[in-house]
């Protein structure tokens, strides 16, 4: 029931947003290194990696020309971008409805709209839930940030693996940086490097 909502959801978001499709799987794939290296039981994994797919639903919301501008987005721009995650949580508790979704909605609206908070509370939307953020769900902020740090953007080019890993470290200034994730989530994502390697050589090879 819900792999079959699943992918009537991502099915409709793939068409008008490719790069957010495949955003979402491979940011599932990552998951599932981190989640292992966390002891995640596999029943539980298997339900965050189907969610995980979803989390940037909202971003059906945010135009075109604000997604694929080719340079960084101006203030107003920046303010609709980060309204994506309370858009995702909205529509997923909607098109997630039944007694059999219901766990599941709460879970896919939850990492929908927490991915892009930080521990260190200046993340968004709200900037305020650092240390309420679960170790599962800093996870799935760190492949996020991952996935987007080594895929091509419109603006610039992929960091390599090694880059990827200098940027979480701080190396770029605040913007990334360890304390953002709860120390498990980090120590996790550390201990995988070498599987998160070889996955992301077999999406750019
Ligand atoms: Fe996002
Ligand atoms: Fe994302």
């Amino acid at each position: 029931m819900v792999e079959k909502q699943v992918a009537a959801i991502f099915a409709w978001l793939s068409i008008p947003r490719k790069w957010t499709a495949s955003h979402g799987n491979r940011t599932s794939v990552y998951f599932e290194i981190i989640a292992q290296a966390l002891g995640m039981k596999t029943e539980e994994i298997a339900v965050y990696k189907l969610a995980i797919k979803l989390h940037d639903l909202g971003k059906m919301w945010v135009p075109n020309e604000i997604l694929y501008k080719k340079g960084p987005p101006d203030q107003k721009e920046w303010e609709i971008i980060k309204r994506h995650p309370i858009f995702g949580a909205n529509i997923l508790h909607f098109l997630l409805q039944g007694p059999q979704l219901s766990e599941f909605q709460k879970l896919a609206s939850r990492i929908a709209l927490l991915h892009h908070e930080k521990r260190s509370g200046d993340g968004y939307p709200y900037g305020c839930c650092g240390n309420s953020i679960e170790v599962e769900i800093s996870a799935a902020s760190i492949v996020d940030v991952f996935d987007a740090l080594t895929s091509n953007r419109p603006y610039r080019e992929r960091n390599s693996f090694e880059q990827a890993v200098a940027i979480f470290n701080g190396d770029e200034g605040p913007r990334t940086q360890p304390s953002h994730f709860h120390p498990l989530a980090y120590e996790a994502f550390l201990e995988s490097r070498q599987c998160l390697r070889q996955a992301l050589s077999s999406f750019t090879s």
